[in-house]
């Protein structure tokens, strides 16, 4: 009999899609063979349950974006969900641990929405240099504010960008097709796309800047990096952007400097509180200071980025089913190995074990006895727990495959182990 989550040509995988989540993923998943189900809203938790437990004792797999949670009690209620998609960013509405103690995979789409963000930085650098939002406003009230004073051109200006990952290089690119100068600050050790020129500190990047834009995560070091001493370090009559995260900058130190006019004007996108629905009020000191460009958290909300975040897990699911990879995985070590040759015809046997001494020699204790000739082994663990590869040249339709994967699942250190046809 196979086990919960052996590999389609070994038992049939099913996905259920919530939220609406882009047809690219159902396209995707149903053409490497897995059957999916799409509903349009959300579940809470006991319909969520029922909904997965409908769908029989077979491997599943479930998605969601931001409203559906996948508690610790839908783990435990569905033993047989062997990973949950995230079609979104963020992987809070997830319990993590439970997941990662449970050996099941969580993916997301950190970076699909990438190009959005970019695109709408530039854009808001244009609309910042020029006062559209003021005009235009002014222009709603009656007001005809037809004047070239505290206008300019971005062509020859200076955009100092302070993260010089995914988002940031691309603003990079854009940037200089409009003929800016870039400079760029990153912790790490990055290289300049095009002309860009890279600040040694973040203070001279600040100095230098006529716009200031922000592409870091939230970490520890992140949170209040733009205090009011960093803010000070600015141009008079510089712009600053924030389509990071909302605990990066001291957001009445920006008050502060914005009404002061030190700080010409602001876009900002994102919070450190944010409303939890469309529905909530948005509360912020920044409200009703118009040369502050606000918008609801909408950087990376394009249909594109929905359609390439669709595509991005779909494919990180389908790996995990195909060949066990956890590349861009949240929850378990990542490992992606590819078959040991192209014309195998043999199988992996999947093992996620809790990392503890003796797990290894224990497992191979089992397949030495087991007299299956091995082809490759890879390791990738964690603190918690480790992900193990054990490819064998026999298909896994032979009794052979099936008595070695139940032997290491049934030693006590193992989580779950599935059996993959390479
Ligand atoms: P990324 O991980 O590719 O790049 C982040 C860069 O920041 C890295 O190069 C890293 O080395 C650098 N960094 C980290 N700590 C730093 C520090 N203390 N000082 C200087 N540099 C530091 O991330 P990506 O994809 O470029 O995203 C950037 C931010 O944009 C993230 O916070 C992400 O959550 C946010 N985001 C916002 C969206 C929106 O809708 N507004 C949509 C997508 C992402």
């Amino acid at each position: 009999m196979a086990a919960i989550g052996d590999s389609p040509r070994v038992s049939e995988p099913q996905a259920l899609l919530l939220e609406s989540v882009h047809e690219t993923a159902a396209e995707s998943l149903r053409a490497h063979g897995i059957t999916v189900q799409t509903r349009p809203k959300g579940l809470g938790e006991d319909d969520l349950i029922a909904a997965l437990r409908e769908m029989g004792d077979g491997p599943l797999m479930v998605g969601i974006r931001s409203k559906t949670h996948v508690t610790a009690r839908v783990l435990e209620a569905v033993p047989n969900l062997i990973a949950v998609g995230a079609f979104c960013i963020g992987t809070d509405q997830i319990a993590l641990a439970e997941a990662q103690r449970r050996g099941v995979p969580v993916f997301n789409a950190p970076f699909s929405s990438t190009r959005s963000v970019a695109e709408l930085v530039v854009a808001e650098v244009v609309m910042l240099s020029r006062g559209v939002f003021q005009r235009s406003m002014a222009a709603h009230r009656g007001k005809w504010a037809k004047s070239a004073a505290g206008s300019h051109e971005v062509r020859g200006k200076t955009l100092g960008i302070i993260g010089y990952g995914h988002i940031g290089s691309q603003v990079s690119i854009l940037a200089e097709a409009f003929g800016m100068r870039v400079l760029y600050y990153d912790i790490d050790l990055k290289l300049p796309l095009g002309n860009a020129d890279k600040s040694v500190t973040m203070q001279a990047l600040l100095a230098d800047s006529d716009f200031v834009t922000l592409h870091v995560p939230d970490t520890k070091l992140t949170r209040g990096m733009l205090g009011d001493e960093e803010l000070g370090y600015m141009k008079p009559g510089a712009f600053l952007l924030n389509l990071s995260r909302g605990k990066v900058v001291d957001i009445p130190a920006l008050r502060e400097r914005l009404v002061s006019g030190h700080i010409a004007g602001a876009a900002l996108d994102v919070y450190p509180e944010e409303p939890a629905s469309t529905t909530e009020e948005f509360r912020s000191e920044l409200r009703g200071i118009d040369n502050a460009i606000l918008t609801p958290h909408i950087g990376g909300s394009t249909v594109e980025a929905q359609a390439n975040i669709g595509r991005e897990v779909a494919t990180a699911l389908e790996r995990w089913i195909g060949t066990g990879s956890t590349l861009g995985c949240v929850t378990l070590p990542q490992l992606d190995a590819p078959a040991p040759s192209r014309d195998a015809s043999g199988s992996r046997i999947v093992n996620i074990h809790s990392n503890v001494p003796g797990v290894l020699s224990a497992i191979n204790s089992v397949v030495a006895d087991s007299s299956v000739n091995i082809v490759g082994q890879s390791l990738a663990t964690n603190e918690e727990v480790g992900l193990l590869y054990i490819d064998v040249q026999i298909s896994p339709n032979d009794a052979k495959a099936r008595e070695l994967r139940d032997a290491i699942d049934a030693l006590e250190t193992s989580i779950r182990t599935r059996l993959i046809a390479l």
